[in-house]
């Protein structure tokens, strides 16, 4: 059963009309389900146990950092892959275990560093020989040593959108197979550094299977061969990267992606960690929009909404597909006309869908963006001086915002002015 779906013709978010919420909060607003988010946890945990795959799911936090989304999922079981001192905070604030945290990300910064090895995770995924080096210096400076993961990159097409593709040898991530073995005897030329680990990450929203299984044999070669050589590996992050239905794509089946896994650890003696983000969340999430009006141009009807690219930047970014579904159920026999459903945003990019069949709409109707749970929210911005949109996290028939809208002081606010402008 879907989280959102109409019931007495209106589209609710579990128990709760979604108009109702939209009343006492305003537009736009997201907001995400409980159930939603514990269920795909369930469904991901339970396909790797069937599979007989002994896996931990960290939680990407990427894809949705609310505190309130954190803690629903920590509750369900998951740990964390953070990408920054911040994200690693947010992790720690909502409770998860230290040795439930791996850090990730190109672009680690000695005092970054210094916090995850204070507080003791389980494993930075390195990616170059600077950062290597940068890692076990900090570490020696603090007398202890850095549990490391190599993230390698497979050179494996993930057929998804390029903007989103990792693994590939022109991306900016991960250590090419060839190089590895460089990479282990700097390695052990440090004290401070202690390889237990392989990763890898091809890439976001991969809808075809067999990306997966070639990185995942690649990988899984790599780790027997350095294991047979006496390096003593103890794990395999297989990384995100699980695609979700926005349109009419059909991702791998969740049966399918861990028997894969489960065929590649065949033997291996490694435990299995898991970095699903937007399979958690994306489709966990809405954002609720109202009509402000509906413009008729030369060759098109333009349905100008109160959402706007700063707050869903998905489709300006990437072309991407989001559901537009009206709040209030269309009748049966309702006539369907294609429309550009745009944002108010001086930009002709600030458009969320052209020539789009919607049922008719008005100004004042309230619509709902969907699978707007993962990388919504958190790839926000105040562009054009909007405020920002608030969240709000629903658990059957209660609501709670998780995230207010600031005010207009508070946005000004943040500027300071210099003395020479400030008598
Ligand atoms: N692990 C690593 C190392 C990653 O870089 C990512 C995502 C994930 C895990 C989680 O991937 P997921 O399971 O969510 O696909 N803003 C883009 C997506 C960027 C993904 C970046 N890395 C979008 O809106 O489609």
């Amino acid at each position: 059963m879907s989280s959102f779906e109409y019931r007495n013709g209106k589209l609710h978010v579990e128990d709760l009309p979604l108009e109702d919420i939209a009343r006492e909060v305003g537009t736009p607003f997201f907001c995400y389900s409980t159930a939603a988010m514990v269920n795909a946890y369930n469904a991901f945990a339970s396909a790797l146990k069937d599979a007989g795959v002994k896996g931990t799911i960290f939680y990407a936090l990427k894809a949705n950092s609310n505190q309130s989304v954190i803690s629903t999922l920590a509750a369900a079981g998951a740990g964390a892959d953070v990408v920054s001192e911040g994200e690693l905070r947010r992790a720690l604030a909502a409770g998860i275990d230290p040795k439930k945290i791996v850090f990730a990300g190109v672009g680690k910064k000695p005092e970054e560093m210094a916090l995850g090895l204070k507080v003791g995770i389980l494993q930075f995924n390195v990616e170059s020989l600077p950062e290597l080096e940068a890692l076990s210096e900090v570490a020696q400076k603090m007398g202890v040593v850095a549990p490391i993961a190599f993230r390698i990159n497979p050179d494996v097409d993930a057929k998804t959108h390029a903007k989103i593709s990792t693994g590939k040898a022109e991306n900016k991530f991960g250590i090419d197979i060839p190089r590895v073995r460089k990479f282990i005897e700097r390695a052990n030329d440090l004290p401070n550094i202690a390889i237990e680990s392989l990763a890898v990450h091809i890439g976001s929203q991969l809808t075809d299977a067999s990306p997966f299984k070639d990185a995942f044999e690649r990988l899984a070669g790599l780790y027997s061969e350095l294991k047979q050589a006496g390096l003593p590996l103890k794990r395999i992050d297989f990384g995100g990267g699980l695609g979700i239905q926005y349109n009419d794509e059909t991702p791998p089946d969740l049966s399918v992606y861990a028997k894969t896994v489960s065929e590649v650890v065949q033997g291996l003696d490694a435990e299995c960690i898991f970095e699903p983000g937007r399979f958690l969340v994306g489709n966990a999430g809405v954002l609720v929009t109202e009509t402000i009006y509906v413009k008729e141009g030369s060759n098109r009807r333009f349905v100008i909404i109160d959402a706007a690219m700063n707050d869903l930047i998905r489709p300006s970014l990437y072309d991407a597909w989001h559901d537009i579904t009206p709040l209030q159920e269309p009748g049966a026999d309702t006539e369907i006309s294609p429309c550009d459903v745009v944002g108010p945003i001086c930009e002709s990019g600030d458009t969320f869908a052209r020539q789009r069949p919607l049922p008719p709409v008005k100004a004042g109707d309230l619509l709902a963006m969907e699978s707007a749970g993962a990388y919504g929210a958190v790839m926000a911005s105040s562009y054009n001086s909007r405020l920002n949109a608030p969240e709000v996290l629903v658990k059957g028939d209660k609501f709670a915002v998780v995230r207010k809208r600031i005010d207009y002081d508070t946005l000004i606010g943040q500027d300071l002015l210099p003395e020479w402008l400030s008598s």
